[in-house]
């Protein structure tokens, strides 16, 4: 589909000029945890061109999750800017069963069309419930919708009846991550799902905390649901399958520095795997440390790599990302703190040529209120094989 890609990442000047892409509207930037962009085909509407759509977490204002889209004109990049699509106000119907309390917010939205550009999509979620006995939001399921592009105003989603898979608050409680932050990546034909999250488990004394982590598992490529295999190997236990299946710990980071010391815990969450067209290699983006204080917020995006799906992911030290932890550096792609934008967080990846756009939110954006807004840049692999990304916008 590269023509209909106009010449956008062809010009061997953008190279040079790397410039973010505005937003139409301040709205259309407003978001958190962006899933990947991916090419859309609307079936219908005014706009029937294939276009550039992503998806941002809930506002807790009930919708499961909203899109934005990339507006791009046809001559000239510098018409590109983002544009606020339709938001989803889905209600699985399996919340109340799996959720103590019910559905309580959808975060962090994972899109997936199955080739591109392609008018139906898949869309995973996570979603969470409050245990009563734990008196906090404690558990958390990924869910799974359908879609139809009929136009970029109007998708409709279906549910896919069930929960992809789930983790209790007393399995989490007992070391488990949690079920959120879904990625979801194809490997040949076959089909991989990481979720994972922060962890609190352990000892509190050799700053080592065992529990949570990144963890992947394999998914059916037609439904996306668990592989029957796995389902299996789950059993009566599903969907609340960790302590069963035989799930695969990508990466890890143990131990952490606060202004109180350094602390027993896990602090990584929002994994996203990108397999890169060009080298072959599997890209796994993390955040590390905290989310959602604003200013105060410490997310930094890092990375590591590996030929193999599987991993082992290794840093820019050869360090691998099961071990990486608070005595180790680890290779940042976006620090903490980047001219006044605090709090960079889920990675995304779309690639066309040379170079490709990366996404990401930040907790914080100077120019917004300081609120949590959706952001793009253009970025290349350097002669090292790591990504770097073009000027703050
Ligand atoms: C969205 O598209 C569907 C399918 O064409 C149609 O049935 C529905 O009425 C549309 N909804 C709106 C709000 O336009
Ligand atoms: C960090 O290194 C110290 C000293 O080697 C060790 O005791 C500690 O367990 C390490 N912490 C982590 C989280 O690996
Ligand atoms: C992680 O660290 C342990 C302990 O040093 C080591 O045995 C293991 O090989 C490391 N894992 C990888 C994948 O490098
Ligand atoms: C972030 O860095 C800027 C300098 O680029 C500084 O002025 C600002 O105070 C920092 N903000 C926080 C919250 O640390």
């Amino acid at each position: 589909m590269l023509s209909l890609l106009p010449l956008l990442f062809l010009t061997p000047t953008l190279l040079s000029a790397l410039t973010p892409i505005p937003c139409k509207t301040p709205e259309a930037c407003i978001g958190g945890d962006p899933s990947s962009l991916h090419l859309v085909q609307p079936l219908d509407g005014e706009d029937p061109t294939p276009t550039l759509m992503l998806a941002v977490s809930g506002s807790g204002a009930g919708e499961a999750f909203g899109v934005r889209y990339l507006h791009q004109d046809d001559n000239d990049n510098s018409e590109s800017y983002w544009v606020m699509g339709p938001d989803s106000y889905l209600d699985p119907p399996w919340s109340s069963l799996y959720l103590t309390n019910g559905n309580i917010a959808f975060w962090a939205p994972e899109f997936v069309p199955a080739s591109e550009p392609e008018s139906e999509v898949k869309m995973y979620y996570s979603i969470s419930g409050v245990d009563p006995s734990v008196s906090s939001i404690s558990e958390f399921c990924v869910g799974l919708a359908y879609g139809t592009v009929n136009s970029l105003e109007n998708i409709t989603w279906v549910d896919a009846g069930q929960p992809v898979v789930c983790v209790s608050s007393s399995q989490a409680n007992n070391g488990a991550p949690h079920a959120i932050d879904p990625s979801v990546v194809k490997s040949g034909q076959s089909l991989y799902l990481t979720i994972g999250s922060w962890s609190d488990y352990g000892d509190g004394e050799n700053q080592g905390a065992r529990g949570g982590g990144i963890w992947m598992t394999e998914l059916d490529p037609k439904t996306g649901m668990l592989k029957t295999e796995v389902l299996e190997e789950c059993g009566d236990s599903f969907p609340n399958c960790f302590n069963n299946v035989d799930f695969i710990n990508a990466a890890n980071h143990r131990g952490y520095n606060t202004d109180e010391g350094y602390l027993d815990g896990n602090s990584i969450e929002a994994s996203y795997i990108y397999h890169h067209p060009l080298t072959e290699e599997y890209f796994m983006f993390v955040n590390w440390f905290y989310c959602c204080g604003g200013v105060d917020s410490t997310y930094q995006i890092m990375v590591g790599k590996s030929l193999d799906i599987e991993g082992p992911y290794y840093d820019k030290d050869g360090i691998a990302l099961v071990n990486t932890s608070a005595n180790t550096t680890g290779t940042t792609v976006i620090p903490t703190n980047t001219s006044g934008f605090i709090g960079p967080g889920h990675a995304g990846i779309y690639w066309e040529g040379e170079e490709g756009i990366f996404t990401n939110h930040w907790e914080a954006s100077p120019g917004n209120n300081m609120l949590r807004t959706l952001h793009a840049w253009r970025v290349r692999i350097d002669e090292d094989g790591w990504p770097v990304l073009g000027d703050i916008y």
